[in-house]
């Protein structure tokens, strides 16, 4: 196996990487436009983000032999990272800090699981956050968060498109694999605003079950995404590429759940 991927997607990454003390205009923060309920909400978001360093010790552990894999877990660490420190200093800006010493108590070990399905779980979690980020931009009531959450959500569709490459190559090497990343895509595609997918919500126990208000993520959607429809972006982009890893096109679940069917016969989804 050779280190094709993380060559490729490390230019990529540096070509596209905002910079935190330059691009990011912390003078001109106007705190008297945050309300209450936006630095309560920020702050969980904040402390959501920082979940990619008990994920990175999953993923190290998990892909123990897949050095490629392992090496592009390093770059998506620190730009995980790197959001949860923007949020930091912009909550900083409005004058609310965390304690550091309440911080270890947030910590999860997640269960060890199958690889192929975490790549997938992952793959539609970005494309999910990055379809939040951006209606977080949208409404979010101050110019330099909106500027924020635009650039992160840039972010997560880049690592969208990374963990993409390692599914295609996972199936190129292992065509067996294709059932299992679409049971888990499929499952993934079926959210809503009252039970929103994503690895920070699914696991038992979850990184955001851990928060002072775990229910932050469907009140938000609630407000910024409101209704059904809103998730046909994420449907979209999920489907194009599982057509393209079934050599099939897919236009809706139905066309996934199809699929599933005659790779294996069996429709069950995938346990997170
Ligand atoms: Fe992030
Ligand atoms: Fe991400």
């Amino acid at each position: 196996m050779g280190t094709v991927i993380y060559d490729d997607v490390f230019i990529r990454l540096e070509r596209a990487r905002w910079q935190l003390s330059s691009d990011i205009h912390f003078d001109e923060i106007d705190p008297a436009l945050v309300n209450d309920q936006w630095r309560f909400d920020l702050r969980h978001i904040c402390l959501t983000e920082l979940s990619a360093l008990y994920a990175t010790e999953m993923f190290i552990r998990d892909f123990y032999a897949d050095i490629d894999f392992c090496s592009f877990i390093s770059v998506w660490f620190y730009e995980e990272m790197k959001h949860h420190l923007v949020l930091r200093k912009y909550l900083e800006q409005l004058g609310e800090t965390f304690d550091e010493a309440e911080l270890p108590a947030l910590r999860l070990t997640f269960a060890p699981g199958p690889a192929i399905e975490t790549l997938t779980m992952h793959y539609c979690g970005e494309q999910r956050l990055a379809h939040w980020y951006t209606a977080f931009g949208i409404h979010a009531p101050e110019p330099v968060l909106r500027t924020i959450f635009k650039i992160l959500a840039a972010d997560e569709l880049r690592h969208a498109a990374c963990y993409a490459k390692y599914l295609r190559r996972a199936v190129t090497n292992n065509p067996a694999c294709l059932p299992d990343i679409l049971k888990m895509a499929l499952w993934m595609i079926r959210s809503s605003n009252e039970a929103p997918k994503h690895p920070t919500t699914i696991t038992e126990p979850s990184v955001v079950g851990q928060l002072e208000d775990p229910e932050y993520i469907p009140r938000m959607l609630n407000w910024y995404l409101p209704g059904r429809d809103h998730e046909k972006p994420v449907q979209r982009r999920i489907l194009a590429l599982m057509g393209e890893l079934s050599d099939r096109p897919m236009g809706s679940p139905r066309d996934l759940l199809s699929a599933i069917r005659e790779t294996q016969g069996s429709p069950a989804p995938a346990a997170a």
